[in-house]
Order: structure tokens, then C-alpha cells, then sequence
């Protein structure tokens, strides 16, 4: 029987076994699971290559267990709970029963449509219940799903297809987003002329906008159900096969294509799911995410539907029609386990109390947060006006490339501390590294957060570049998964993350490689060089400062319609979420003698610190620091 913790005494006691002997402890967690061939094999592993198989030569199919295993005991129960963008709008449930029926009806429009076992489907849609269904879909016949964030730009979203070489592109004619409609098509539409594998686009119909449809290669989603039977057997997969591919930011080069596979992320999205946020049956958890990202993936879809969870889907914005509108789907639908980002707590706290005060909310049992630090006043506040004193918060330490959560409490049964992800779990063996590679072992240290033996949810390569997979996350520290962040061990063992240790910045819970913003910026064509850091922001935890150098500066150019247009540039190259928060145009930037960047000068001048910029002396002209501080001095 899978494990589900009830104590204090009970986890350290399951970490423990999961320490000592973690084939055991994962082979029971899969246990509950329906096979359709039993695993012989419950892992193989080499952090050097690496290769990591979890209960490789079992067989079964990941929707199988959502709904063949459980629609006897959930046939009724509520699978997903649709709240509009609207909050007039009518809402919509799907039970398991109905969402099983919808499943297998597009299943069986993929299969027409020419999808295969192993071919890639792009999605890039609103967040609607048949978001959720062509995710179920894709993964019922074995086509690998890229879901791309309807955020990002029809470059950024052609990249990501060329790059998976999707066969097809799921979509809707547009979205709502408070008081926006936004149109979707005409970006598809432009994405894909640059997408030669791309043979099909299904389209839903979300606002009635008027569309352009090309013949023979876009469908409208309804037409194409219409029709469709509802008989769909699922395809038998290997526990190995590729689940997902799901797009991330790093330090250098392009977005890489984490590459999820079955058995292993669906044993672990569910344990996960159900421990850190002690589910239990008949309770609605809300996560409020876009499925566009790791945490919708986990925990709104996968994880939560493989426990026989009532999982809440939002479609709009904390903000609209006001800053209460998280708190009224509390209220609304009785949730009880809510699960949300730092940033999206902090810019609710700078709208007042107001909002908050008045609901009570006494169904939530659980707070959850993930995506960033969260600092200690917003934990404060998340717990005094949200969980009114009564309920604990889980501080969900994970990444895109963990696939679940690695280090968090367990919902009151770990004691907090405000900004601590507190302990692993159990399976996860966390170690601090200091750079140079050695273990800094104990309690009070602080240095590189790694991770010594595999987990089921780890990701298992690159989409097409194991090479870069390997160069990524286990060349740094030989024998180990470099997380990419810092983070200290205080004197009760405890893990706070520090933040990334790379060349990524961490904007509103969104993870932004400052190469690839860079790159945006260069295009400009008055632009020479760039170099992006984050900075301390009240409500995104982390803001994009941009420092530039233009060519043909004279003291008649305007720079204020250069800095607007860099901006829109990257706007139109990445989408909204990279645009830098402050464009400075400078004369020259800091470097060595080599040639490199020193970006932790940068990092000093954009957080407003001119104090203590250390050793300098190996820069060609040191100058050019004073010019920069200057002229920062003068930005707003
Ligand atoms: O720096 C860490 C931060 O977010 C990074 C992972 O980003 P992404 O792959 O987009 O996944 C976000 C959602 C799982 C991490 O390397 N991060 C995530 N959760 C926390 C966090 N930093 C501090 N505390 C957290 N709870």
C-alpha cells in the first residue's frame, strides 16, 4: 500500500526507509498503481551518463490509473471544477465519469487526426477544462505533450514547436484575462508558418472572435468531437516512455525541453500530491497556476486527479474583478488546500487588507506556496489574514526538472518556520556543496544544493540534447544533480533556499535565463551589447535590469524611445513575463581583461548597493563602473 504520512514520527520514519532501502520504499508507493505489466525492476541508475529507468520494464498507461483504476469509486465525484474568468459566467464540473468521456472521445479525434504513440502535440491555450482534456488525450494514446504558456510570443512559441517537432498545435480562438480578451489565433497562426512539422491545428471556440481557419489543416475542436466515438482503449506504454516535454529557461543558450517520463512522475506527482498537502478524499484543493508550467502540470492535473482529488481550474486573474477574487473561489467552492505563488501574496497584500477581511474562509485546512523565497512578511500575512492563524503553510521547494516537490513540510505534521521549505521528503537526499565540490556536512552551512540519488520524478533528458542535459545538471559537481540554487542548513537541520546560484532570475515565481533575455535585446538594431540581472523587487521578488550599450548615441538621441522600443522588442521575442522592469543605457559595460562580464557589479548597481564592489582589479576599465553608477542614480 502507497505510504500516506500522518506524523512526525511517521515521516521519519518513512525517510528513513526510503534511505536505507529505495527500491523497497518506491516499489510499495507503485504498488496501488494498475500495471498492465508489473515492473521487474524498480530502478537503474548512473548519475554520470545519466541514465535513470524507474520501474523500467513495467507497462501501463498514466490515464489508466486516472480513471480505469478509480471512475468505479469517483464515477460521481467531481474531477475537475471550472471557475470562469468571469465570475457571472457559468461555472462547470466535470466528474470523473464525464471527464473519462471526454478523454476518450478526443483521444479517438488525435488518433483521426494522424497522432501516433511518441509524436509531439504542442498546446498552447487558455486555462478551459479541455486544456486539461488534450493534455489526458495526448497522454491516453502516447503522443508526448509540449505545453507552451499562452504568454509567451508566437516566437517564443514557434521555437519551442520547431524544437519539439510537433506534429499538431491544440489552441483556442482566444482567451479572457480579467478585463482583456486577448486573441490566440493570428499568433498561432504566425508561429506556424516558421513550423514545417506542424500538419494539423485544433482550434476551441472561447470568445467567438472571428478566426481565420486554413483548409485541410485547422478544425475547430467542436466540429471534430461532434463526430468522435466515445470507445477509446489506451495505448500500453513503457514505464520509460516519454510523458511530457515541458520548456524551461537556464544560464545559457535556448529553453531546453525537460523530457518527463510515465511510471516514474506518476508514482511521484501522487505521492507528493497527497502527503505534502495531506489530501484527503472529498476535499477540493485549488492550485492556482497555469497549466502552462511545472506546478499546473503536477499539481493541478496530474497529481491531484491520480489521488481521486477535486482539482479547482481558474481561468482569470487574482485581480479582477478585485483583489478578493481568490478568497471568493475560496468561499464559492469550500476549498480546502490552496496553493499559490510569493509574488501573487505579495501584490494581494499591497492592495490592503480590505479584500481579505470580511472572509472567512473556515473550509481552507492548508496553505501552500511555491515558485520562489518567500520572504517572511508575506508569510506572515498569507498566515494571519489568509489561514487566519489556523492553518499550516507549506513552503514547496521543487523544479520544472524535479517533476514534484523534493523539500517541504507535510501539512501539520512538519513544524514550520516562516521562509523554510523545512525537510526533505522522504526519497530525496539533498546535500550541500561548497564550490569547489565538497560536502558541507551538519547543521549551520550554507553552499550549493545538489542531490545524491534519484528520485521517481527527475527528468530524464533534454528533447534531443542528452548532451546538454548531462553539461547542466551533472557536470558541475560529478555524482551529483545540481539544483541551481543556494541554500542554507540551519541549527535544527532545516532548508531555507537561497536563491539561484546561476544566471537565472526568478521574476514573480517565473524562471528567466538572462541570456536569452539578453539575446531579445540585441536584436534591437541600435543595440551592441546587453547584459540582464535581476534585482530586488516589492511585489516580483526579482525585476529584470537591463544594461545596454547603443551605437550612434550623440546628445540629441532620444534614449527614452530607444529604452520603449528595446522593451516592446523583447515583448514581442519572448512575451510580457521577460520584459526588463529598467533599461539603462551605458557607455560600456564592466569586464575583464578576458573579455567577461562581472555581473555581480551589475547585480550591486541595480540593487542600489555602490558599497563594497570587492576586487576590481581585474577589469580593463574600471571607469566605466563610476559612469554606471552615476548614470543609475538617474533612472526612476
Ligand atoms: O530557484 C528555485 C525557485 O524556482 C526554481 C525552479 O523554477 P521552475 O523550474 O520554473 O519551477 C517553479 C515551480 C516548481 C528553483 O530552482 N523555487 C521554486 N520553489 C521555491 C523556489 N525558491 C524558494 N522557495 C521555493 N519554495
Amino acid at each position: 500500500m502507497a505510504v500516506k504520512i500522518k506524523t512526525l514520527s511517521g515521516y521519519f520514519h518513512e525517510y528513513q526507509k526510503s534511505v536505507v532501502n529505495p527500491e523497497q520504499f518506491w516499489g510499495q508507493q507503485a504498488e496501488d498503481f494498475f500495471w498492465r505489466k508489473k515492473y521487474t525492476c524498480v530502478l537503474k541508475w548512473n548519475f554520470k551518463e545519466p541514465r535513470i529507468e524507474w520501474f523500467k520494464d513495467g507497462q501501463l498507461n498514466l490515464t489508466e490509473n486516472i480513471f480505469e483504476r478509480q471512475v468505479f469509486t469517483l464515477q460521481d465525484q467531481p474531477a475537475i471544477i471550472w471557475e470562469p474568468n468571469d465570475p457571472n459566467e457559468a461555472t462547470v464540473q466535470l466528474t470523473y465519469g464525464q471527464l473519462f468521456e471526454k478523454v476518450k472521445q478526443f483521444s479517438n479525434v488525435l488518433i483521426s487526426k494522424g497522432i501516433h504513440k511518441g509524436d509531439r502535440v504542442a498546446i498552447y491555450m487558455p486555462m478551459i477544462p479541455d486544456l486539461a482534456v488534450a493534455m489526458l488525450a495526448c497522454a491516453r494514446i502516447g503522443a508526448v505533450h509540449s505545453i507552451v504558456f499562452a504568454g509567451f510570443s508566437s516566437t517564443a512559441l514557434a521555437d519551442r514547436i520547431i524544437d519539439a517537432e510537433a506534429k499538431m498545435v491544440i489552441t483556442s480562438d482566444g482567451s479572457y484575462r480579467g478585463s482583456k480578451q486577448i486573441s490566440i489565433k493570428p499568433l498561432i497562426d504566425e508561429a506556424v508558418e516558421k513550423c514545417p512539422s506542424v500538419e494539423t491545428i485544433i482550434v476551441k471556440k472561447r470568445t467567438g472572435i472571428p478566426v481565420t481557419m486554413q483548409a485541410g489543416r485547422d478544425f475547430w475542436w467542436d466540429e471534430l468531437t461532434a463526430g468522435a466515438s466515445f470507445d477509446n482503449v489506451a495505448t500500453v506504454m513503457n514505464a520509460e516512455d516519454p510523458l511530457f516535454v515541458l520548456y524551461t529557461s537556464g544560464s545559457t543558450g535556448k529553453p531546453k525541453g525537460l523530457v518527463h517520463t510515465t511510471a516514474g512522475y506518476m508514482v511521484y506527482t501522487s505521492f507528493t500530491f497527497r502527503n505534502v498537502f495531506q489530501y484527503s478524499q472529498g476535499d477540493i484543493y485549488f492550485c492556482s497556476a497555469d497549466i502552462g508550467w511545472i506546478t499546473g502540470h503536477s499539481y493541478i492535473i496530474y497529481g491531484p486527479l491520480l489521488s481521486g482529488a477535486t482539482t479547482l481550474m481558474f481561468e482569470g486573474i487574482p485581480t479582477w474583478p478585485n483583489a478578493g477574487r481568490f478568497w471568493d473561489i475560496v468561499e464559492k467552492y469550500n476549498v480546502n488546500q490552496f496553493y499559490t505563488a510569493p509574488t501573487a501574496i505579495r501584490s494581494l497584500m499591497a492592495e490592503g487588507n480590505q479584500f481579505v477581511e470580511g472572509k472567512e474562509m473556515k473550509s481552507l485546512k492548508v496553505l501552500g506556496t511555491v515558485g520562489e523565497p518567500i520572504n517572511e512578511e508575506a508569510w506572515h500575512w498569507y498566515h494571519d489574514h489568509v489561514g487566519k492563524n489556523r492553518c499550516p503553510i507549506v513552503d514547496t521547494w521543487w523544479q520544472t526538472e524535479t517533476g514534484g516537490v523534493l523539500i517541504s513540510p507535510l501539512a501539520g505534521i512538519t513544524p514550520t518556520k516562516p521562509s523554510y521549505a523545512t525537510l526533505p521528503l522522504p526519497g530525496i537526499q539533498p546535500v550541500i556543496l561548497d564550490n569547489e565540490g565538497n560536502e558541507l556536512k551538519g547543521n549551520s552551512v550554507e553552499g550549493n544544493l545538489c542531490i545524491e540519488f534519484p528520485w521517481p520524478g527527475i527528468a530524464r533528458t533534454i528533447y534531443g540534447d542528452h548532451e546538454r542535459f548531462q553539461q547542466t545538471y551533472f557536470s558541475s559537481f560529478p555524482g551529483y544533480y545540481f539544483t541551481g540554487d543556494g541554500v542554507k542548513r540551519d541549527e535544527d537541520g532545516y532548508y531555507r533556499i537561497l536563491g539561484r546560484v546561476d544566471d537565472v532570475i526568478n521574476v514573480s515565481g517565473h524562471r528567466m535565463g538572462t541570456a536569452e533575455v539578453e539575446n531579445a535585446i540585441n536584436e534591437h538594431p541600435r543595440v551592441v551589447e546587453s547584459a540582464v540581472v535581476g534585482f530586488p523587487h516589492n511585489i516580483k521578488g526579482q525585476g529584470i535590469y537591463a544594461f545596454v550599450v547603443c551605437n550612434d548615441m550623440d546628445e540629441s538621441t532620444s534614449e527614452e524611445g530607444i529604452i520603449h522600443s528595446i522593451k516592446i522588442g523583447v515583448n514581442n521575442i519572448i512575451g510580457p513575463i521577460a520584459r526588463p522592469d529598467k533599461v539603462l543605457i551605458v557607455s560600456g559595460l564592466p569586464k575583464t581583461r578576458s573579455g567577461k562580464i562581472m555581473r555581480r557589479i551589475l547585480r550591486k548597481i541595480a540593487a542600489s548597493d555602490y558599497t563594497n564592489f570587492g576586487d576590481t582589479s581585474t577589469l580593463l576599465d574600471p571607469m566605466v563602473v563610476d559612469q554606471i553608477i552615476e548614470k543609475s542614480k538617474t533612472l526612476k
